[in-house]
């Protein structure tokens, strides 16, 4: 390599560096000294910040840095920190009557919060998105509740469950009053159109016999729905009044449902989900509509 030759550029009057590209010769103008200065001064820096924070992997670790800061730390701390206020929200939500709950705004936003996050992953499998139900599953939106429609009642029916296997679940049956002969076909298509005319609101059919509907009706059906026919939450009897009918209020399936009931079955969540999970669910159930 031939020394590179040093010359003054005729203009400018700054020494060149002696590289040339097709007549095109480079300056040599010294660095600006903001630059050197903030150059320098983030070696620095950077030296300081191997020291102070982690830095440096290792073969099997890395550097500390004498501070001992970790990111893992301060995540953990926090997330114990919002677990312990959890808890604490918890256990202040479970000793809190409904009137408690609505009237502090810490319990209810974590109640309905935790409620309803529980509802999409648990419930909205069987009674919807919306909580509106499905045939066979109760639209919990609606004010009418075959269980009972008080915050007690909606905690008691989402723990223990309907016909579950839970010992202290809620149990109630309706005979098989056609398979089991107890009634007629000439009965039960009565006691059927009596039902949708008089109580559904829904049409019967043309010449059915309502005055027999109603004889069996007071016979068989009034000790558990009711003289009326609002039913009764302690047998789980349905109001027949009421438009959203577990299973149709035509008289086919009214027909269908006093041959042979469905029974459906509601699982217990007491022991799966606990006792706070259970208690925000049925605050957000509660919150639905209709709760009593
Ligand atoms: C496997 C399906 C299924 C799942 C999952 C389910 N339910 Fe139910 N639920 C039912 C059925 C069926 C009934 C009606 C039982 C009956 O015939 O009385 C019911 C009834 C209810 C009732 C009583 C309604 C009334 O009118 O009294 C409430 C409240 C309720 N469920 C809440 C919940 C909540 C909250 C969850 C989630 C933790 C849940 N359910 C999960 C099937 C289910
Ligand atoms: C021992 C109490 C009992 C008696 C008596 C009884 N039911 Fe029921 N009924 C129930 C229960 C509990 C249910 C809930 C669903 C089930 O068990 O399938 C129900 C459900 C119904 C339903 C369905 C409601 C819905 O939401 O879809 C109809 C309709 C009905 N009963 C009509 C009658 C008629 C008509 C009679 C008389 C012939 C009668 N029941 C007698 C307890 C009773």
């Amino acid at each position: 390599m031939g020394e590179l030759k040093k010359e003054v550029d005729e203009l400018s009057g700054v020494e060149t560096t002696g590289h040339e590209w097709d007549g095109l010769k480079e300056l040599n103008n010294p660095l600006p000294k903001w630059w050197l200065y903030i150059f320098y001064a983030s070696i620095v820096w950077s030296i300081g910040y191997w020291i102070v924070m982690p830095s440096w992997p290792l073969v099997s670790s890395y550097t500390a840095g004498v501070i001992g800061y970790s990111q893992r730390e301060v995540a953990t701390r926090e997330f114990d920190t919002a677990m312990a206020e959890r808890a604490e929200t918890g256990s202040k939500l479970l000793e809190a009557s409904l009137d408690e709950i609505r009237s502090t705004p810490e319990l209810l936003e974590f109640a309905m919060a935790s409620g309803s996050a529980a509802f999409a992953d648990n419930c909205a499998p069987c009674h919807g998105t919306g909580a509106t139900g499905f045939v066979g599953y109760p639209n919990l939106q609606d004010d009418v509740w075959i269980w009972g429609g008080t915050m007690d009642d909606i905690a008691q029916t989402i723990s223990y469950g309907v016909r579950s296997e839970h010992e202290d679940t809620r149990f109630g049956e309706m005979m098989a009053f056609g398979r089991d002969e107890i009634l007629n076909k000439e009965e039960i298509a009565a006691v059927a159109n009596y039902v949708a005319a008089n109580l559904a609101g829904s049409t019967p059919e043309e010449g059915a016999d309502l005055a027999l509907g109603e004889t069996v009706y007071v016979d068989n059906c009034a000790a558990c729905h009711g003289d009326e026919g609002l039913g009764s939450p302690e047998l789980g009897a349905p109001n027949l009044t009421s438009p959203n009918y577990l299973y149709g209020n035509s008289v086919e399936a009214i027909e269908a449902q006093v041959f042979s009931p469905r029974h459906g079955v509601m699982p217990p969540w007491i022991d799966r989900l606990g006792e706070t999970t259970v208690k925000s669910l049925a605050v957000y159930v509660h919150s639905l509509g209709g709760g009593q």
